[in-house]
């Protein structure tokens, strides 16, 4: 399946452009959504324009050259630069991805750059993740045991027990496979989506944890669980190359097996 591409948003407004100055390289076009809870005005969409030979091959490279040397008010977020901390997610393109892999090479013509989908905005292309921690911070995800752990060593597991664990451990919670899931647009209040899913399932399948039945319990509900109806964007736009889809089709195997 293809992945998920936002139809172009022909009703934004036009805001400012910077048109680049003595460039000697190639320069590509960056159009970026803004919009300031500090006024009344409705979002716009600013054109910033880069000389290429100026500029690092990631778009968030761009994104920090038009803070840093253009326009400081572009508010965005990002820490490591490097796809591990999961802060930059944005929609560029139209598809949910890390700005900080995504190549602006990779991008045919401008390059349109919006936060994710379907979140309140902050500002500019800062999403409010409040709901989305809460619903992970929801499904508990830490080590439950009531068994004492051995005295003298860690609690102990099988490398094909820790091999479950790997993928959904992968996760770097960037928020681009949620934002992707139309069930989750739609029921996001209720729905838990994929990426919280995911970590439900890295928890439910961890062989040192002794909440399983729990856990299970928690999401056997219309909308916690079920409302995922296979549609696998989440799969197909995870940067990180991991199958939300599959470990939720998982836990719902795990509902069935154990009526
Ligand atoms: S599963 Fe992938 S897209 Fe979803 S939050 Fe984790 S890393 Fe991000
Ligand atoms: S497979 Fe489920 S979680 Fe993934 S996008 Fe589709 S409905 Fe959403
Ligand atoms: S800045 Fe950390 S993932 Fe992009």
């Amino acid at each position: 399946m293809a992945q998920l591409k936002l139809p172009a948003n022909s009703r934004m407004t036009e805001g400012k452009t910077w048109p680049a100055k003595g460039a000697t390289g190639e320069v590509r076009r960056f159009r970026v959504y803004r919009w300031n809870p500090d006024d009344e005005a409705n979002p716009v969409v600013d054109t910033y324009e880069l000389d290429m030979d100026e500029c690092g091959p990631m778009v968030l490279d761009a994104l920090i050259k038009i803070k840093n040397e253009i326009d400081p008010t572009l508010t965005f977020r990002r820490s490591c630069r490097e796809g591990i901390c999961g802060s930059c997610a944005m929609n560029i393109d139209g598809t949910n991805t890390l700005a900080c892999t995504k190549a602006c090479s990779d991008v045919d013509g401008d390059v349109k750059i919006y936060p994710l989908p379907h979140m309140p905005v902050v500002k500019d292309l800062v999403p409010d993740l409040t709901h989305f921690y809460a619903q992970y911070a929801s499904i508990k995800p830490w080590i439950q045991t009531q068994t004492p752990a051995p005295p003298d060593r860690e609690r102990l597991q099988s490398p094909e027990d820790q091999s479950k664990i790997n993928q959904p451990s992968a996760c770097i919670l960037c928020a681009c496979c949620s934002t992707s899931c139309p069930s989750y647009w739609w029921n996001g209040d209720r729905y838990l989506g994929p990426a919280v899913l995911l970590q439900a399932y890295r928890w439910i399948v961890d062989s040192r944890d002794e909440a399983t039945g729990d856990r299970l319990d928690a999401l056997e509900d219309p909308f916690k669980l079920y409302r995922c109806h296979t549609i696998m964007n989440c799969t197909n736009t995870c940067p990180k190359g991991l199958n939300p889809a599959k470990a939720i089709a998982e836990i719902k195997k795990l509902m069935v097996a154990r009526r």
